[in-house]
């Protein structure tokens, strides 16, 4: 490994932050390349849980280097308060290992408002957003008024965007929504404090990550959300506003796809999604709540109930062809222990023809009806398993299908939401 992505594979919530963890411990560097503190990356160490949503997740290792690329929406104040704390929890963070792209996009408050009320002017179709200002801020950055953390650093640059930004906002909040107008005093001042504080942390991040691959360093890409979460390729409108799939790397840490040695997919042994959208194998029914209850489904950043069903392969076809997954790393497989039959979808009904790729158009998504194999369900003691001999024999004939159908092998099975539980099956 010299530069491997780590993306989810399904809608986000798939074990990144474990996976990216476990693999931390062979890599120099981490880098979060897209997306904000939307994500909730769960990594247990020991008998410590840490939650994270900004700071890549080799924040844990004392020798690892951490960067935030250009590609993340960057909220200071949730910045701030996520050193505080991991500081508090006995984790050491300084500029000497937390670098940030000076060209990352900052989240304003506006954003946050403006993603709160459009969220509640879609009423029915809302999209069930994390509300932390994402889409607002990446709307703002293709439209090109962003502020960049670069533009924050100059006071004037900063104080000269901010007055037109408000302007245009506060029309907006007030005038469309009926809401209340933001003092640009206050918000300046706010702001002003932040970059001070940011100041240590900014860096050319390119720069700083080609200068470590050419050393030879090891770099790992974080990637937030998952496939199906993509602006593109994900179930639009019900996604995310960043590209969550591989090629999102390149244009959110300033990487060249020639650099980069492969992908591994972090695919859970079943499927959850937070917030709306079409959820084809999703389960309304006492077994999805049981997978709930058993996998703890329920969000880090917003702590909603997760949505479950079962294993969609055509989904993580999808992904593998996307992203070119060179392998994946299947979770919570222990979850489904002790389940007598357990299911995964092998294609879509639609239109008298059973396919396996997603339909664009959400109407035409609506009309597929998953096709499923069963299989023998496995028992719980799988979660003590630590290596690949001894899984149960149906749960390796679980594996098993997920390669032949996606056309892409399984390297790591994750059995428990700790460092140790986890099967290393092959090379990435
Ligand atoms: P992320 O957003 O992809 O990093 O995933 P989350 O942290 O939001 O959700 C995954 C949850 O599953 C976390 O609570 C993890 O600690 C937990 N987890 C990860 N891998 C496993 C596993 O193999 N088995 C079990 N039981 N839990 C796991
Ligand atoms: P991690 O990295 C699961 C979902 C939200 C909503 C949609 C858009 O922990 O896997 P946004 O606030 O991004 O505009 O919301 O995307 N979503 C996630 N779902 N895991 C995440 O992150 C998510 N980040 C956003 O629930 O449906
Ligand atoms: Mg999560």
């Amino acid at each position: 490994m010299s530069a491997f992505i780590v993306l989810g594979a399904q809608w986000g919530d798939e074990g990144k932050g474990k996976m990216t963890d476990y693999l931390a411990e062979g890599a120099d560097v981490v880098v979060r390349f897209q997306g904000g503190n939307n994500a909730g990356h769960t990594v247990e160490v020991g008998e410590k849980q840490y939650k994270l949503h900004l700071i890549p997740s080799g924040i844990l290792y004392k020798d690892k280097l951490n960067i935030i690329g250009n590609g993340v929406v960057l909220d200071p104040k949730a910045f701030f308060e996520e050193i505080e704390y991991l500081k508090e929890n006995g984790v050491k963070v300084t500029e000497d290992n937390l670098m940030v792209s000076d060209r990352t996009q900052v989240i304003m408050p506006y954003h946050k408002i403006l993603d709160g009320i459009k969220e509640k002017s879609r009423g029915k179709k809302d999209i069930g957003t994390t509300g932390k200002g994402i889409g607002p801020c990446y709307t703002d950055k293709m439209e090109r008024s962003g502020i960049r953390v670069c533009d924050l650093l100059h006071k004037d640059v900063f104080y000269e965007n901010l007055k037109k930004n408000l302007e245009v906002k506060n029309a907006i909040i007030t005038k469309v929504y009926g809401g209340d107008p933001l003092d640009f005093e206050t918000v300046y001042k706010e702001y002003c404090g932040y970059a001070e504080k940011l100041k240590p942390f900014v860096r050319e991040i390119s720069v700083e990550i080609d200068k470590n691959i050419k050393n030879g360093k090891k770099i790992l890409f974080e990637g937030a959300q998952g496939t199906l979460l993509d602006i593109d390729y994900g179930t639009y409108p019900y996604v995310t506003s960043s590209s969550t799939i591989a090629g999102g790397v390149c244009i959110g840490a300033g990487v060249g796809p020639t650099m980069i040695n492969g992908a591994v997919g972090i695919a859970k042994a079943y499927t959850t999604r937070v917030g709306k959208g079409p959820f084809p194998t999703e389960l309304n029914d006492e077994t999805g709540n049981w997978i709930r209850e058993q996998g703890h489904e329920y969000g880090v950043t917003t702590g909603r109930a997760r949505r479950c069903g079962w294993l969609d392969l055509v989904i993580l076809k999808t992904s593998s062809r996307v992203s070119g997954l060179t392998s994946f790393a299947v979770t919570k497989i222990d979850t489904l222990g002790g389940l007598k039959k357990v299911k995964a979808c092998v294609g879509y009904k639609f239109n008298g023809k059973v396919i396996d790729y997603i339909p664009a158009s959400l109407e035409d998504l609506a009309e597929c009806e998953p096709v499923y194999e069963e299989f023998d369900g496995w028992d719980e003691s799988i979660k003590d398993a630590r290596d690949y001999k001894s899984l149960p024999e149906n749960a390796k004939k679980f594996i098993k299908r997920i390669e032949e159908f996606t056309g892409t092998k399984v390297s790591i099975v994750s059995v428990g939401p700790g460092r140790d539980q986890t099967i290393k099956v092959s090379e990435l």
